[in-house]
């Protein structure tokens, strides 16, 4: 694998959680050393670290280096503060369950740690940090040897958002087929929504896949729809905030509208994701709280004139839900999972 940006690192000290600010990219590459839990919840709003996996794993980091810092506390206090920041983290952002799901499992270890020096759980935190990010390196690999199984020689794939090693870590996630299938000399043409109005696909996708010599064509949201009619498209592959237990899934705005064009087009559309995005205590997708933007980031798009009026209403969503019946299968760490997504997703993580 080509050599990839470092996302999410602890500090060497383990007393802060380094992050690359995404949203100075791609003309910058540029560092922030978060300390505080008011910066690493900046962090997350402002989407300096985003992508539903890197988040969960910056979450991890995040809570450990936190209980380091009021590890003087008696345990009981200590739990009590410790759950208190991991709420407020977990306030930054609703859609993606990789956020909190991090956060429970920290919790969790904490709760069961049966040591009263909290500098121990301290530490117990770091280490289980540093397991959720090796683990979810590990399934995006095996995403990737799934994944790869889906496409062949001479492809092209559309993608929307990213759902890459900037959101993912390792091979990303939408990515991960993507990047394997450069590893086996496969030649593959990708082709990458810009993903009004953050330009997550564009600024990111675009920028990771040509530095990591993937062939990419950025096209603007509008355009999908014709590459597909044009029959450059074989294969949608998506990234995933969070899947319901039947399959319904919520990703960035407008992953709903590429996956009925694939429909249309006859064309296989797949969504990749590690476990921890799916989130069975969530029925159906109606369930999933889609998180609501600021409007200015429609209105103004990254340059300081607004391009719309201010008195002009913007409707800002940041996520949609993909029916499952518009799916033709989930990519996961265990396996590619086939309709009925209820019946198979349960049999496949809940034995
Ligand atoms: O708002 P963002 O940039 O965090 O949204 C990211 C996406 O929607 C990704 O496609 C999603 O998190 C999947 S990444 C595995």
């Amino acid at each position: 694998m080509q050599e990839r940006l470092n996302v999410v690192r602890l500090s060497e000290d383990e007393k802060s959680v380094v992050i690359l600010d995404q949203t100075k990219l791609p003309n910058h590459e540029e560092y922030l050393n978060l300390e505080d839990a008011e910066s690493m919840w900046n962090a997350i709003k402002l989407l300096q670290v985003r992508g539903a996996p890197a988040i969960g794993v910056f979450a991890g980091y995040a809570l450990a280096v936190l209980a380091g810092q009021i590890a003087d506390l008696p345990r009981k206090e200590f739990l009590e503060m410790l759950q208190k920041q991991a709420d407020y983290l977990n306030s930054s952002r609703p859609t993606a369950v990789n956020l909190s799901w991090a956060l429970k499992r920290q919790m969790e270890k904490a709760e069961k740690c049966k040591e009263n020096d909290c500098h121990e759980i301290a530490r117990t935190l770091i280490r289980e940090a540093k397991r959720i990010d090796e683990e979810n390196l590990e399934m995006n690999r095996k995403i990737a040897e799934y994944g790869v199984t889906l496409i062949k020689d001479g492809d092209g794939i559309l993608t929307h958002c990213n759902a890459g090693y900037l959101a993912c870590l390792g091979y990303g996630t939408a990515t991960a087929p993507m990047y394997m299938a450069q590893e086996k000399g496969m030649h593959i043409h990708v082709y990458s929504d810009e993903t009004r109005p953050l330009l997550q696909g564009a600024r990111l996708t675009s920028f990771e896949l040509a530095k990591s010599g993937v062939p990419v064509t950025s096209i603007c949201d509008n355009m999908a729809s014709l590459v597909m009619k044009e029959g450059k498209i074989q294969a949608v592959m998506v990234g995933c905030d969070r899947i319901a237990a039947n399959g319904d899934f919520a990703n960035k705005i407008g992953t709903s509208g590429v996956a009925i064009l694939a429909k249309y087009y006859h064309i296989p559309f797949y969504t990749l994701g590690p476990s921890s995005t799916i989130d069975f205590s969530t029925k159906t997708g109606s369930d999933i709280h889609i998180e609501q933007r600021d409007p200015d980031e429609i209105r103004s798009m990254w340059y300081k004139e607004p391009m719309i009026l201010r008195e002009v209403d913007c409707y800002n969503p940041s996520f949609d839900v993909t029916d499952h019946s518009l799916l033709t299968a989930i990519v996961t760490e265990r396996g590619i999972v086939y309709p009925p997504f209820e019946e198979n997703l349960k049999k496949l993580f809940q034995k």
